[in-house]
């Protein structure tokens, strides 16, 4: 019997599937990369550029630029398609855009006989993975969104420049919406297992000043002040997005917050909404409900309405 090389494939080669496909590499994470786009031209580039870097691991690595056929045995499909971001423009004024082209998308993936687990990314994430997992007739925990990985990957950095501990030391995770609605369950936060609540308490003058409302509007921006710069993001977004597919495909049972449709987990039942889960080889293997507090109940509460209303617009497509 073979052993089975990894193999992803990434829907959509611009600046972020070209990152998640460079991320996967370098992280020795795949074994085989096929980029599809209607692009050829420039996912041809982005393949035979990622290609040549090959030389430069000690990796035995194949990159190359395919059709849906190439869907068939893979083991993961990054959806990545979209328009590019805009300065000023808010991720749920995407929604038309990337649905006009996940409607080109979903019968040819769909038909091609895949069987493994997608990882969507195109925005309005939420909105955007569940009706990728509507349509696709794969098992719910086999489609899911990097969610508010990326706004997770945000918060410890800001809590980490404000704060001054290592982002490595701190647990903490962005739940609800990829996107403006976003929230922080502060509650959960920890630095080296000690609850920010009691450093707050501590250091009144200090962490204990910072208000959280702040902390939480510096993550929402995180995405747009970075749009506004150079009309895209890319790094952070690849590195997310690889974290997770390396769970998928090490089999990790590692902790971290993706969209998941949540079937009544935090009193929400059909909603897509970051949330932290388990994930490992049969994608999200578990929903981890943690205990929030009432304010920030009502945080979630009004992330997951939003999300809901454009769950509805997606569904009369
Ligand atoms: C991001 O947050 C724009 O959704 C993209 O980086």
């Amino acid at each position: 019997m073979g052993i089975k090389p990894r193999k992803v494939i990434i829907i959509g080669a611009g600046h972020v599937g070209s990152h998640v496909g460079s991320s996967l590499m370098m992280m020795n994470v795949v074994d085989e990369l096929v980029f599809i786009d209607i692009d050829e031209n420039k996912a041809q580039a982005h393949a035979l550029d990622l290609y040549d870097s090959v030389s430069s691991l000690n990796e035995n690595i194949s990159v190359k630029v395919g059709g849906y056929e190439e869907c068939a045995d893979a083991d993961v499909v990054v959806i990545s398609a979209g328009t590019q971001p805009v300065p000023g423009k808010k991720r749920l004024q995407m929604f038309d855009e990337t649905m006009e082209i996940l409607q080109d998308i979903i019968p040819k993936l769909k038909n091609s006989g895949f069987n493994g687990i997608v990882v969507s990314i195109s925005n309005p994430a939420d909105i955007i993975a569940d009706h990728l997992r509507k349509r696709l007739g794969l098992p719910d925990n086999h489609v899911f969104s990097t969610g508010t990985s990326l706004d997770s990957s945000r918060l410890k950095r800001v809590l980490s420049e404000k704060t001054g501990y290592n982002r490595n030391s701190i647990q903490a995770y962005c739940m609800g919406e990829h996107g403006d609605s976003s929230m922080v369950p502060f509650s959960h936060v920890y630095f080296g297992g000690k609850s920010y609540e009691d450093i707050c308490r501590e250091n009144p003058d200090t962490i204990g000043s910072i208000s959280k409302e702040e902390i939480m509007e510096e993550v929402r921006q995180g995405g747009f002040k970075i749009v506004d710069g150079k009309s895209c993001t890319e790094f952070g977004i690849g590195l997310a997005a690889c974290k997770i597919i390396k769970a998928i495909l090490r089999d990790e049972k590692r902790v971290m917050p993706v969209s998941a449709l949540l079937k009544g987990q935090y009193g929400h039942t059909g909603v897509s909404a970051g949330v932290p889960c388990v994930i490992g080889k049969d994608g999200i293997e578990e929903i981890i409900e943690i205990s929030l507090t009432q304010e920030e109940k009502a945080l979630f509460d009004h992330s997951c309405d939003v999300i809901s209303q454009f769950i509805a617009k997606a569904d009369k497509w």
